[in-house]
């Protein structure tokens, strides 16, 4: 029996003693594919070398200071790096473990940014459903996920949501979900003078798939959350640090004008540390922490023990460092553009694409969404557990892929997000879909060959 309290319990989790490149090795020698990089965090590619020797090299000179009282070079230079990529103004980085952690941080900010303006009333958050900001419990709060939130709902506070632009599942293209209008409409029905933040996933994670909005969808954002005096999160925990083509999701919407939409505040956490050390960061507008060096608190009112550290910093930097040096961020965007083609002949093989409702997705960011039936878009019924099946098989055929069940109608609906580190050659792209691809066939020949199901039911949000 194993000590360790698994995130799985009742299976015994393969060791994995080696990990190179895009492919990680167990203990009895099973090569596996990294179709998703983890978590959809590992960026420049498993095993490189320099980046331990960074990590070494810090710990060795300064592991630890407490950031209420010191600073150090990692810091200082992770913050100018992140200040220089970032959309003008948006030049300050707190840095934090987790991409939940930056989340807390990110509407906390918000919150306090308005009570040292005396705009006390400003106390709701509207977020987007189907969405995800982390596991803590505000940043859970703010997450449409009911089965993540099931068991705790007594303790989650109130989030407004409106629906998020998910073009697969939206009732019309200028449906007010897809044109960013529900954020209006949901500002006035809270009454502007009571919202602090609007906070978004640019692009789609694992909730909408990889789902991109319209063009024009954050110039509209932006434009509604001005004229309420909201604050505008965007949520690039999972997008941001090139997973989407460009270092922020959020470049690729422009304004009528052209000009970059810019958030008040962003959240980066998995690319930013690929995987090497819990690191995650929030970028906030300066005007923001101006108004909070003036406030009556002199900070951030979020003690964390381990904000800014060097070592984690450190290692960070020398991802963003090896990152420019081999231009990965146009890497995952021309290879990205291979790989949502090539994802496109799961389409080709009558067996597979029987299931396959959409293939979507840009740059090293895509979802296969399943269906039990094309034309109505019908998911299957969640207790069919069809990307468990996926999964588990996927696994067997040496692909480890990301699930996400529920966003199809908060219960049912099945996909998986396909996030490769950005440093995937064009071959292995070819030989993910190969395995993917034989994978969705053996799901459907063992364990849905049979006759459609009916119609799935809704399961409701428990309730305290
Ligand atoms: C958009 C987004 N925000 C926040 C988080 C939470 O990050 P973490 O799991 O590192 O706490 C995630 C994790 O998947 C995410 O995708």
């Amino acid at each position: 029996m194993s000590h360790v309290f698994y995130r799985k319990l009742g299976v015994q989790p393969p060791e994995i003693v080696r990990a190179q490149g895009i492919y990680l090795y167990d203990e009895r020698g099973h090569r596996y594919l990294d179709a998703c990089g983890g978590a959809m965090v590992v960026s420049i590619g498993h095993g490189v070398k320099e980046i331990g020797a960074a990590m070494a090299a810090q710990t060795a000179s300064v592991a630890y200071v407490n950031g209420t009282a010191f600073t150090t070079p990692p810091v200082e230079a992770l913050a100018d790096f992140l200040a220089a990529k970032a959309p003008a103004g948006v030049d300050r980085a707190y840095f934090l473990g987790s991409g939940s952690e930056a989340v807390e941080a990110a509407l906390k900010l918000a919150r306090q940014y308005h009570v040292e303006r005396g705009d006390m009333e400003r106390t709701i958050v509207i977020a987007r459903t189907p969405g995800y900001h982390g596991n803590t419990l505000l940043a859970l709060s703010a997450s449409a996920r009911a089965h993540y939130r099931a068991v705790y709902s007594p303790w989650l506070v109130d989030v407004r949501m409106i629906d998020a632009p998910y073009p697969y599942r939206a009732e019309s293209p200028d449906s007010p979900a897809m044109t960013g209008e529900a954020l209006e409409t949901a500002i006035l029905e809270a009454g502007p003078e009571n919202v602090a933040a609007f906070i978004a996933e640019p692009i789609g994670g694992s909730s909408t798939g990889a789902s991109v909005p319209v063009p024009a969808y954050y110039a509209r954002v932006r434009e509604i959350c001005d004229r309420y005096g909201v604050l505008f999160i965007a949520d690039e925990v999972l997008t941001g640090a090139g997973r989407t083509g460009t270092f922020f999701a959020l470049e690729h919407f422009k304004d009528a004008a052209g000009k970059p939409v810019v958030p008040d505040i962003v959240t980066l956490g998995k690319g930013l540390n690929g995987g090497y050390a819990p690191l995650s960061a929030l970028l906030a507008n300066g005007r923001l922490v101006e108004t909070l060096a003036r406030g009556r608190f002199g900070g951030l009112v979020h003690a964390q023990t381990y904000s800014h550290h060097a070592v984690s910093c450190a290692a960070a930097l020398a991802v963003m460092k090896y990152m420019e040096r081999n231009d990965l961020v146009k890497r995952a965007r021309d290879s990205g553009a291979y790989l949502q083609r090539a994802l496109r002949a799961l389409l080709d093989e009558p067996t597979v694409a029987r299931v396959v409702g959409d293939v979507r997705g840009i740059g090293m960011l895509a979802a296969v969404e399943f269906v039990e039936e094309r034309e109505t878009k019908r998911p299957f019924a969640r207790e069919a557990k069809f990307v468990e099946h996926i999964v588990a098989r996927g696994r067997e055929n040496g692909l480890v892929l990301w699930p996400n069940v529920g966003h199809a109608d908060g219960h049912n609906g099945d996909l998986v997000l396909i996030a490769p580190p950005y440093i995937i050659e064009r071959a292995q792209i070819d030989e993910l879909v190969e395995k993917l691809r034989v994978t969705i066939k053996d799901v459907v020949e063992k364990h849905f060959a049979g006759p459609a199901s009916p119609a799935p039911r809704k399961t409701a949000e428990v309730k305290s």
